[in-house]
């Protein structure tokens, strides 16, 4: 995907061993189609060269307010005014405290300085060693970071370059260009709590054996990604699926429908939308045999009697917080023909404001979709494109629907 398109990124490197995953970050912004200019302190130039920098974003690299390359000689005025986000990363602690203190001495923390606040977010990546992390003044620089306006985008914790182990690492570059990535996403469900279900449900036969079905869980998971970004608290009930979860998203994992059932009843208490992408099987063995069931040389297969299991969406469609409008529901369909009809009398059926089908063999597994949406005043087709794109959209749709939704678009 291109998610960085027609995008400018400043990417700041400062004095840091975490300067060597900087040079991956780069490679990921220009890969997303983003253009990136790179700026480095004297320190970061101790780590790694500008010619590793200039080499992977295609652009000289600045290291001097005095670079004589700008016709006007004000580099951090020219390199800030195209830009669509600075992001600093590695970003130490040293200079967390200089841009505290709005110091402007040399070319970073001038053009950060330089930077119109309205338009060009600051972006930073903190890196150092965990005692250096927990110190109050690290936090205290931090804390007055963010009131100044900058995105602080947290620390990863784990093995440290100095042997040590705790919080202070820098992210992971796939983490950074993450959140990179969802910074351009509008804020439409800005705290909004959003409940998801996605993938197949696994019903028992006995230990060994069970009923699913082919969901990949990729369109919930898509969701729950696309949520996040746009602002909201996500919490992601996920059936038997191996995908990764989407940053920042919690994610409870379930077998059965049942299981999904409860989790969902808890968890959607604390809800404002219940987005029901899970494909979970109608049916379940009436009873779940404890053994292994053997074969015993008859020639006979076993008789597997099923109960139906319940409608998750549909009990909670019904349930007090969704009748009173507190908890906003929205259910799918995979159809294999008529998806129009099949989808306006599903969600009749199931009682909720807006109901998406989709063509269930042209989705399940894929990675790009088309859906359908249908609610009360009539249907709006969303066209074939990437599951993320879909349900980027779809969080949109959902957004204008809530009823008190006051986050801005
Ligand atoms: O009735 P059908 O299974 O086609 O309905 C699909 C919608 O209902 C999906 O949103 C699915 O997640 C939800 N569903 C559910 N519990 C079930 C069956 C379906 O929540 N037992």
């Amino acid at each position: 995907m291109n998610d960085l398109a027609g995008k400018h990124i400043l990417l700041g490197l400062t004095g840091g061993v975490a300067c060597y995953k900087a040079a991956e970050l780069c490679r990921a912004f220009v890969k997303e189609g983003a253009t990136v200019q790179v700026v480095m302190t004297e320190a970061a130039c101790q780590f790694i060269t500008p010619v590793t920098m200039q080499a992977l974003s295609g652009r000289p690299v600045y290291v001097s307010q005095w670079d004589a390359r700008e016709p006007n000689n004000m580099p951090h005025i020219n390199l800030t005014r195209g830009a669509d986000a600075i992001v600093l990363a590695p970003c130490s602690a040293d200079f967390i405290a200089r841009l505290v203190q709005g110091r402007s001495d040399e070319l970073l923390s001038l053009l950060c300085l330089a930077r119109p606040m309205g338009s060009v977010p600051l972006l930073v990546a903190p890196a150092m060693n965990r005692e250096m992390w927990a110190h109050p003044a690290t936090q205290r620089n931090l804390a007055q970071l963010a009131a100044d306006g900058a995105t602080v985008l947290g620390v990863g914790s784990g093995f440290q370059a100095c042997g040590e182990t705790g919080d202070g690492r820098m992210l992971e570059p796939d983490q950074l260009l993450h959140d990179v990535i969802a910074q351009f996403q509008p804020r439409s469900l800005g705290g909004q709590r959003v409940l998801v279900t996605a993938g197949p449900t696994f019903e028992a036969i006995d230990p060994i054996r069970g009923i699913t079905n082919h969901s990949s869980g990729k369109m919930g998971f898509a969701i729950a990604r696309a949520a996040h970004e746009a602002g909201a608290e996500v919490t992601l009930v996920a059936g038997p699926v191996s995908l990764p979860t989407p940053r920042g998203v919690k994610r409870v994992d379930v077998q059965s429908a049942r299981d999904m059932l409860a989790a969902c009843t808890r968890l959607a208490e604390g809800a404002d939308v219940f987005v029901a992408t899970a494909a979970v099987a109608d049916w379940r063995p009436a009873t779940a045999s404890e053994q292994k069931i053997k074969k015993d040389g008859s020639g006979q297969a076993p008789v597997i009697a099923f109960a139906e299991n319940p409608d998750i969406l549909a009990t909670l469609a019904q349930g007090e917080r969704a009748k009173s409008g507190d908890l906003f529901c929205v259910g799918f369909a995979a159809e294999s023909h008529d998806l129009a009809n099949h989808a306006r009398a599903k969600r009749e059926r199931k009682g909720i404001p807006l109901l998406v089908g989709n063509i269930g063999p042209l989705a399940f597994g894929q990675d790009d979709n088309a859906l359908l949406l249908v609610d009360a005043h009539g249907e709006r087709e969303l066209p074939r494109a990437p599951k993320l794109d879909l349900a980027r959209q779809l969080v949109r749709e959902i957004a204008h629907r809530l009823p008190r939704n006051g986050s801005t678009s």
